[in-house]
């Protein structure tokens, strides 16, 4: 069986980023760009992928030491074609090749598919488009019967050729034998000097090898990045589309414009998002989830009919159904919070479980605890977890009331239905259903005077 090779041209300098990291480890939507064209051409049907880098080399190796990728080193950057070229030492005749950029992040692999099935047939493929300004695009240029025939760079074109609105994206697929024997036939006597990939093309058809050409269903797939403004382009319309594969889910948001998803989102029905919120990794909303401004959410699944108010922050935590978070809360790692539980503003939760129709709703920080059901956490209560060492649990069992401002020294158990009087600092276990405070008594000096100003 043969098989597909990509080949991801990624040794270009990227001058333009202004940049101490390589152009493709820029991310798009909180991913590398090169990740976006290793998973577009595995998904496309390749079974190698190789990466053509220059002298950054080090820095994208370490970027993607979790995968299997074949790299190839071009010393130097002399064109396309011989950065092409580098890498097919590594191919069999037999197999096909997919050449892609790691600057051209959203490519499809539907449309990778279509090129590869020209190649297969032992054919050339190419992606082309059509655009209104091909300024500084190779051209296509094609016969009186409409074949292609050849490539021609913008520096290099006649006024005639430069009036083609039909460019090159780069993107070719071509067999293996083929391919090597064309690269092999490159010269570099063109304006600038390089060996032009696109120049395989003419020889193809010379070789009576055909050329097809197949477009993608957005132009922003094939679009290249050579600067930060590029890339914020293409991160605004990923983003623009991402927001309406959830509206059309029955998410509603309240300005497309002001919503980011780095990462993958699963939604139910009757979602409210409002501006500004940023959602990463893996994230679930089940149905009727609301969603305030300024809301950051990673790696959580918020259950059904839950509320998130203003200006919070969730991470790595699961919470319940018909909850009530923020304004101003922060959930963190470890969190979980049962259906209908209520954090409010200030309040930080980490590593900790809270029981059915509790209440943590002011300025409080609850971390490596247990809580149980209809507990109610007081304003200002605060758990003191670590001792400079270790970190402690705090266990709050059902139904206790803890009053405001009260220190729960780890480790240490409040009972079921015990209260605590505000103020108190608990150190040692409060038992079950008993008022228990700790605080210093209340006393009055009686007929002190204030001193007065001399
Ligand atoms: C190239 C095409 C042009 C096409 C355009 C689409 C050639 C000669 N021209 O032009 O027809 O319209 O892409 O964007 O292919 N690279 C290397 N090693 C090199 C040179 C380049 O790895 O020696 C990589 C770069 O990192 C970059 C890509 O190849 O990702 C394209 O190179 P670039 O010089 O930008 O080509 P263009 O002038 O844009
Ligand atoms: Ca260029």
């Amino acid at each position: 069986m043969s098989q597909i090779h990509a080949v991801i041209l990624a040794a270009g300098h990227g001058k333009r980023m202004k940049s101490a990291l390589p152009k493709a480890l820029h991310t798009l939507a909180g991913r590398a760009m090169l990740d976006y064209v290793v998973d577009a051409a595995r998904k496309a049907g390749a079974g190698t992928v190789h990466v053509v880098h220059g002298h950054q080399g080090e820095q994208l190796r370490g970027a993607f030491s979790g995968q299997n990728i074949s790299w190839v080193t071009q010393t130097e950057q002399l064109g396309t074609g011989h950065a092409a070229s580098q890498a097919m030492s590594k191919i069999p005749d037999d197999d096909h090749v997919l050449v892609l950029y790691g600057d051209v992040p959203l490519v499809n692999s539907m449309t990778l598919a279509r090129a590869l099935e020209s190649a297969v047939a032992g054919d050339v493929g190419l992606i082309t488009v059509a655009l209104d300004d091909p300024t500084g695009y190779g051209r296509i240029v094609r016969d009186t019967h409409g074949w292609v025939s050849g490539i021609v760079e913008h520096i290099d074109a006649s006024e005639a050729e430069r009036s083609i609105r039909e460019v090159n994206t780069g993107i070719i697929a071509a067999p293996a034998a083929r391919l090597r024997r064309w690269l092999a036939g490159l010269e570099n006597d063109n304006s600038q000097g390089e060996y032009y990939l696109t120049d395989i093309i003419a020889l193809a058809v010379a070789d009576d090898c055909r050329v097809h050409t197949t477009q993608p269903d957005a132009v922003e797939e094939v679009m290249g990045v050579n600067d930060r403004v590029q890339l914020a382009r293409l991160e605004r319309w990923f983003q623009r589309r991402e927001a309406e594969r959830l509206m059309r889910e029955g998410v509603s948001i309240a300005d497309p414009a002001r919503f980011d998803v780095r990462g993958e989102v699963r939604v139910g029905h009757d979602i409210e998002i409002d501006v500004n919120a940023v959602l990463e990794g893996e994230v679930e909303l089940a149905d009727g989830v609301r969603i305030g401004p300024n809301v950051c959410i990673k790696n959580a699944v918020l259950g059904a009919g839950t509320t998130v108010l203003a200006n919070s922050v969730i991470e790595d935590a699961q919470i319940g159904a018909d909850c009530r978070i923020g304004p101003f809360a922060r959930i963190r790692p470890g969190a979980h919070l049962n259906d209908n539980v209520h954090v409010g503003n200030f309040v930080e939760i980490k590593n900790t479980s809270v029981g059915l129709r509790s209440k943590v709703n002011h300025l409080s920080y609850v971390g490596d605890s247990d809580v149980g059901q209809d507990v109610n956490v007081g304003a200002g209560t605060i758990t003191c977890n670590y001792d400079g060492a270790n970190k402690h649990r705090t266990i709050i069992e059902d139904g206790a009331f803890i009053g405001s401002g009260v220190e729960l020294v780890a480790p240490v158990t409040v009972h079921a239905g015990a209260t605590i009087g505000a103020g108190s600092t608990v150190s040692k276990d409060a038992p079950a259903g008993e008022l228990t405070v700790a605080r210093v008594r209340q006393s009055t000096v009686a007929g002190w005077k204030r001193p007065k100003k001399r």
